[in-house]
């Protein structure tokens, strides 16, 4: 069985609280790995061009292109990206649009498999992590478990954080601020965290030793069906 990571921060992996997170559920799973990170990727996101909907392979030239064979042999993923903006950032959703492309004449790369989803954020990482889910569920993917993280927002070290009344540490802990190594957040000094990241990483291990993946696609279609019912419902 073949794990396939993917740090969506663009910061350096010793910095990302995103990245330690994905390799904590990575190297707890018992099972091979892969960890790809999108720093310094150019992904584009999805262009609508259907040029793949023959034969299931995007025809965007980029970086990407050589992620596809990646993402098709792996038998479980785990995506982590950081918040921005109460969302996920833009290259985790650029390269999670161009999954598009397994997506024509019910082709079923990804249906049955199982993904861990983590997120990071300033304040939280449950906004990345509910749309990483959204996004395997409409692959067919069961999101087996969720990894929620706090990490350092820019503001601790971007050089104005003490009195930038838009930054976070001004946020947090209000006016007079004053920025020690103890009051920046790092997943690394959260053991509840590191513990959940331990543990999605091993249930995904033990998951992945007898996955039906058909059961899967059957639970996730119908997921799919009662989600898109909600939306119907909402949108009326
Ligand atoms: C453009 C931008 C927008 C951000 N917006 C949010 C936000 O809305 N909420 C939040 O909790 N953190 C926000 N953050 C902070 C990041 O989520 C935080 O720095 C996190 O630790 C990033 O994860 P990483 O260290 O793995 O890159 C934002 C950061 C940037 C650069």
């Amino acid at each position: 069985m073949k794990v396939l990571g993917v740090s969506g921060s663009p910061r350096k992996e010793g910095v990302s609280g995103v990245h330690k997170l994905v390799k904590t559920v990575l190297e707890n799973t018992g099972c091979e790995y892969e960890l790809i990170s999108l720093r310094g990727k150019k992904i584009s996101g999805c262009i609508a061009c259907l040029g793949c909907a023959k034969d299931n392979i995007c025809k965007v030239k980029d970086d990407m292109t050589e992620l596809r064979e990646k993402i098709a042999e792996a038998d479980a993923y785990v995506i982590g990206a950081p918040n921005y903006y109460s969302t996920l950032n833009g290259i985790t959703h650029a390269f999670l649009e161009r999954w598009f492309q397994f997506r024509h004449q019910e082709r079923d790369t990804l249906w049955g498999k199982l993904g861990v989803a983590v997120g990071v954020g300033g304040k939280t990482g449950i906004f990345p992590v509910n749309e990483i889910e959204k996004f395997f569920m409409y692959s067919f993917i069961e999101t087996a478990a969720k990894v929620v993280g706090q990490g350092a927002a820019a503001c601790y070290s971007c050089g104005y954080g003490e009195t930038c009344k838009v930054g976070v540490p001004y946020f947090m802990y209000g006016e007079g601020v004053k920025i020690t190594p103890e009051i920046i957040p790092d997943v690394s000094k959260q053991p509840d965290v590191v513990r959940a990241a331990a543990d999605a990483g091993k249930l995904l291990g033990e998951r992945l030793k007898n996955n039906d993946r058909g059961a899967v696609t059957g639970k996730m279609q119908k997921k799919m069906q009662e989600k898109m019912q909600e939306m119907i419902e909402h949108s009326a």
